[in-house]
Order: structure tokens, then C-alpha cells, then sequence
């Protein structure tokens, strides 16, 4: 049997998946793609999900882009479906209705940095080295990047990043907002028993829509965003999450979600 190329790691329902090809430093290639999207649809059929936190194996890099083996040879079509089918994985992970966390251990470039961007958050080790080196390989950013960072990030930082190509460190990434925290990498083990602790323990219908709400109000205008607030501020007083929340609180004592 050949090896996993996405090891998964459950622990009470928050699911580490590690990108795991070393040798390429974690680049993607379609069998990686391939093996994350049927991972993913696993994962879209759970109801005890909390969250998903994703890495790379090794303690090297995060991934160091999309295979540029696999790549160089491609015509515009196949280029087309490559990328296709990595945006296709991507948004899958973006949608998941659970907080995803990029734990970003080393190397995060190309099609790297874009399945962080695609991340609801991203932690850093301080060895980490993010970038859209694309153009310096005579393509751009095909895994999203053109669209998500400036978002992330706003357009003149990204547009500076995708059209120099240049590499930043961990502590410009944080800068920039490209990630929420950075820390030795050997902290990075404790910063997820912490996490997976705390999104265990947290009401998943809250969770979702908190998530749903901030996704879907990035792309509408705000009175539109604010009425989609409002819809999902209501629904949480239709489950039991609310009422468990409130009373807890009310009661002092701990809620049990
Ligand atoms: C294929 C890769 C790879 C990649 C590294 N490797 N990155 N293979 N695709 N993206 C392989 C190397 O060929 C090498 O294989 C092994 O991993 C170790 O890499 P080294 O270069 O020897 O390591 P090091 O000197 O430490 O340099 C690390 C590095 C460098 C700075 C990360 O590997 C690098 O610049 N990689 C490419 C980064 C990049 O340009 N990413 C963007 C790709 S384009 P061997 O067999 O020699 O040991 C992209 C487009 C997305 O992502 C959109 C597409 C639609």
C-alpha cells in the first residue's frame, strides 16, 4: 500500500490533517489534492467536527508551493484543470463549517501561502517563510492568491508580494496580518493541545454561524452583511446552545455545549 500523502489525526472531534510528501518539501500535486478533497468529504459528513487544524510534515516547511515538476510540462488546458481542481479542494476547506487553522511550520509559498490564505487563521513558527514566488517561475498565483491575500492582507501589500515575488519572515507575515500569531516552532505542539481543547469545548452551532457570518458578509455590502447578521443572531435563539449558554452564565457554572 502506498503511503498517505494527508495523515489525519483526530482528538475529540478536532482533526489535524498534515500534509505529508518531505522529500518535495509538502508540494501539491494532484495526488495531494486528490487525497485532501476525498479527506475533506469525510470530514463535511461528520456532525461531531470542533475544528481542523492543517500542516505540513517535517519541520521544514508548511508546503513550497504547488509541484513545479508536475506543472512544467502542462498545457494552458491542463494548467486550467490543475488549478481548478486546487481551488475546488481549497474552498472545500474554506467551507467547512468549523474554525480551520493553518499551523504554518516552515516554507509557506506559491500554492502554500494560498491554502493558508484559504484558512480562517494562520499561526506561524518563527522558521516560517511565506511568499507568491510565482512570478519569478513565469506564471501567477493560480491557487487563489491574486484574490484572497489582498483581501487578507489589502492590495498594495499584495500586490507588492505577488508582482516582486520577494519572501517575508514570520514576524512581517504578522506584521501584515497575514498571520494571527508566531511562535517557536517547538511551542507549536502545546499552542494546539490548547486550541483543540478550547474549540471542543466550544457550542459548534455558535461557532458556525460566527464563521458563516464573517465569510459571507466579507462579499456583500454592509447593510446586506448586517441584515445576514441579524438572521443568524436570531437562529442561535432557536437551538439549545443559548439557552444553555445564558443559563450557565446566570447559574455560574461552566456550559455544557
Ligand atoms: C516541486 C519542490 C518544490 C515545489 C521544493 N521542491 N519546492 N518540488 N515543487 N514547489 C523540492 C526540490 O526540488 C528538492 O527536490 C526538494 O524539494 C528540497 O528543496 P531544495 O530546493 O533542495 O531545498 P532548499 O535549498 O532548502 O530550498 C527550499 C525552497 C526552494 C526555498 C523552498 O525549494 C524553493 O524555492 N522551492 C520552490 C518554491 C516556489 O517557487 N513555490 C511556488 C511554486 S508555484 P530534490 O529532488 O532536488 O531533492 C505555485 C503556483 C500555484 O505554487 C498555482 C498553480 C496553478
Amino acid at each position: 500500500m502506498s503511503e498517505k500523502l494527508i495523515e489525519v489525526v483526530d482528538t475529540a472531534g478536532v482533526v489535524r490533517l498534515t500534509i505529508s510528501r518531505p522529500k518535495a518539501l509538502n508540494a501539491l500535486n494532484s495526488a495531494v489534492l486528490g487525497e485532501l478533497e476525498t479527506v475533506l468529504t469525510e470530514l463535511e459528513a461528520r456532525n461531531d467536527l470542533r475544528g481542523v487544524l492543517i500542516t505540513g510534515a517535517g519541520e521544514k516547511s508548511f508546503v513550497a508551493g504547488a509541484d513545479i515538476a508536475e506543472m512544467r510540462d502542462k498545457t494552458p488546458e491542463e494548467a486550467r484543470a490543475f488549478a481548478r481542481q486546487a481551488l475546488r479542494t481549497i474552498k472545500r476547506l474554506e467551507t467547512l463549517p468549523v474554525p480551520v487553522v493553518a499551523l504554518v511550520n516552515g516554507f509557506c509559498l506559491g500554492g502554500g501561502c494560498e491554502l493558508a490564505l484559504a484558512c480562517d487563521w494562520a499561526v506561524a513558527s518563527d522558521n516560517a517563510v511565506f511568499g507568491q514566488p510565482e512570478v519569478l517561475l513565469g506564471v501567477i498565483p493560480g491557487f487563489g492568491g491574486t484574490q484572497r491575500l489582498p483581501r487578507r492582507v489589502g492590495p498594495a501589500m499584495a500586490l507588492d508580494l505577488v508582482t516582486t515575488g520577494r519572501k517575508i519572515d514570520a514576524n512581517e507575515a504578522l506584521r501584515i496580518g497575514l498571520v494571527n500569531r508566531v511562535m517557536p516552532q517547538a511551542e507549536l505542539e502545546g499552542y494546539v493541545e490548547e486550541l483543540s481543547k478550547q474549540l471542543a469545548g466550544n457550542g459548534p452551532e455558535a461557532v458556525r454561524n460566527a464563521k458563516q457570518a464573517v465569510h459571507d458578509g466579507m462579499d456583500q455590502d454592509l447593510d446586506s452583511a448586517l441584515a445576514l447578521e441579524t438572521s443568524l443572531f436570531a437562529l442561535g435563539f432557536a437551538g439549545g446552545e443559548q439557552k444553555e449558554g445564558m443559563s450557565a452564565f446566570l447559574e455560574k457554572r461552566k456550559p455544557n455545549f
